[in-house]
């Protein structure tokens, strides 16, 4: 697209409308295609042709477009329709929230998102390089059912007459009017004020300033946009579901065009917002949303979510969930790991399977392998996090945390009750309930010592199987025993079936 050489003197955004078909108690303008709301999109492509003044008509479910709007657009001047008489209305009161606008006034509609600011610009210069009075974005479709068709006379528009309004001649037309317009503001404002609802909808239509414009000697020019979509509204949930599809249909391709390995792209879902590096691999059944980044080499999926997370270089992250996470270059994550906002995992860490990790920073190297809560922890490098461990972060009141030093190791199904510090090079045996600081090379055990009850299962589990299973495996101790003191080594005795390891040695390589 080429850049417009100056802005517009205005864009109107109709956002007026009801809606009903979305049968929503949220306005269709929240609704969201691309991972953002209708509106949002429609307002981005309004200010890409730079508008000295950005209106927004509301109406319907005012209260939640206007809180949006304060959210995506605070600047933008809104402009309040009571009730829904048409667009020519809805142009009126737009038009009505500005002082005298002199040059083009652009409209827009809040609900189709996909119009780009290549197609809107193209728009202006046209209607720039013909001079025009009025210039209207055009499509051939082709089934033209509900929309305005524009009627010609050669180069120029005519008319627009709606659907309803039409002869059975006219509904032949396929060339249908989109909505988009640029006007010179003279024009608009004069022919606003001279608008009649003498139609089939009894409103006021925006369309007859087509014809206005024309009686007065203006010109009124065409714009025929090729990609169809850019031109679609969203009126249902029907149509809510197309046009996201279409949309990540879209932004997968152009991924893959610019060196992203896509596996399925049906089941891949990339938000705009999003960025990707070459080489970056992605599997099915993948969500990236958000100001998402994914560096060279990573391989993200299958099944996995991502929002507001940053992936290094070579990173794997595998059928897991994350938000607002660093992931660090080689490191991995997943299957099946969940990391919450604060979770900072360093260079060729791990966080393995069934992990939940909350504001926790991983060092360089270190291991969150299996089945573990690591929520509010510092930790430092080359540490191992054994199975099962569980930081004890909350206390029913307050949170606390945990740090561990460098290259520790934390015996498995281990709790460390925070705030608790665990030194560099310390030790926490495995089933360990840590209160107190570990100091450097220090062993921590803090579990009851092991006793063992002889005969309690025959006493006490008597004619189980269990208890058959115990005795027959304590006389075949006795017997290889037994044998093992009487036979001399030459001549077994033929009575006891020979033991090949009667007893395991105690300590294996
Ligand atoms: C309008 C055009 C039609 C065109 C079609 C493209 C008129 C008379 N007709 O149809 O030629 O083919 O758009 O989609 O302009 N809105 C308001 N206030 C209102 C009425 C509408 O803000 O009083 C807003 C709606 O929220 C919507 C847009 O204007 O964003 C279009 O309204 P809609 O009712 O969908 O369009 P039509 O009038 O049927
Ligand atoms: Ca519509």
């Amino acid at each position: 697209m080429a850049e417009l050489s100056a802005g517009v003197a205005a864009v109107i955004v109709l956002a007026a409308g009801s809606g009903t078909r979305m049968k929503s108690a949220k306005s269709k303008l929240l609704h969201k295609v691309g991972g953002r709301s209708l509106l949002s999109w429609a307002v981005d492509t309004a200010v890409s042709v730079q508008p000295e003044h950005l209106v927004v008509v509301v109406g319907q479910m005012r209260d939640q477009v206007e809180a949006h709007l304060d959210e995506i657009a605070p600047t933008a001047v809104r402009a309040v329709q009571d009730a829904p008489r048409g667009t020519g209305h809805a142009v009126q009161c737009g038009l009505a929230a500005l002082d005298e606008v002199e040059g083009e006034v652009v409209v827009t509609y809040g609900d189709v998102p996909m119009l780009s600011g290549r197609a809107l610009g193209d728009l202006v210069s046209a209607h720039r390089e013909d001079g025009n009075a009025v210039t209207v974005l055009t499509a051939l479709v082709d089934d033209p059912t509900g929309y305005g068709r524009v009627l010609r006379d050669g180069e120029q528009v005519m008319a627009i007459v709606e659907h309803r309004d039409a002869s059975p001649e006219q509904l032949t037309i396929h060339e249908i009017n989109a909505g988009i317009y640029v006007f010179d503001a003279q024009v608009l404002r004069q022919g606003l004020a001279q608008l009649q609802s003498d139609n089939a909808q009894g409103e006021l239509y925006l369309t007859d300033l087509v014809g206005y414009a024309r009686s007065l000697g203006g010109r009124v020019g065409a714009q025929i946009e090729a990609d169809v979509w850019q031109t679609v509204g969203v009126n249902d949930r029907v149509q809510l579901a197309q046009m996201d599809h279409e949309m990540n249909r879209r932004i997968v391709r152009d991924w893959m065009l610019a060196g992203v390995t896509v596996i399925e792209p049906a089941t891949t879902w990339i938000e705009r917002s999003v960025s990707l590096e070459p080489d970056v691999e992605i599997h099915p059944d993948t969500v990236l949303r958000g100001a998402t980044t994914v560096a060279s080499g990573a391989v993200i999926g299958p099944s996995t979510r991502l929002t507001d997370v940053e992936v290094g270089e070579r990173a794997q992250v595998c059928r897991s969930e994350a938000t607002l996470a660093v992931i660090g270059p080689d490191a991995v994550v997943g299957p099946f790991s969940y990391l919450r906002p604060g979770t900072q995992l360093g260079a060729k860490g791990k966080i393995g399977a069934f992990v939940e990790a909350k504001n926790a920073q991983i060092g360089t190297g270190s291991k969150v392998p299996h089945l573990t809560y690591c929520g509010d922890a510092v930790i430092g490098e080359g540490s191992n996090i054994g199975a099962g461990t569980i930081f004890a972060n909350y206390d029913g009141v307050n949170k606390a945390t945990t740090t561990i030093g460098s290259h520790s190791f934390i015996g498995s199904d281990s709790v460390l009750v925070a705030p608790v510090a665990i030194a560099d090079g310390a030790y926490v045996a495995a089933g360990s309930v840590v209160t107190r600081p570990v100091g450097p090379g220090e062993l921590a055990v803090a579990r009851e010592r092991q006793r063992n009850i002889p005969q309690w299962v025959t006493r006490a589990r008597a004619n189980t199987a269990a208890a058959v299973a115990a005795a027959n495996a304590l006389a075949a101790a006795q017997a290889a025993v037994a044998a093992d003191a009487t036979t001399p080594a030459a001549s077994p005795d033929p009575a006891v079936p020979p033991v090949s390891s009667p007893q395991q040695p105690k300590e294996q390589a």
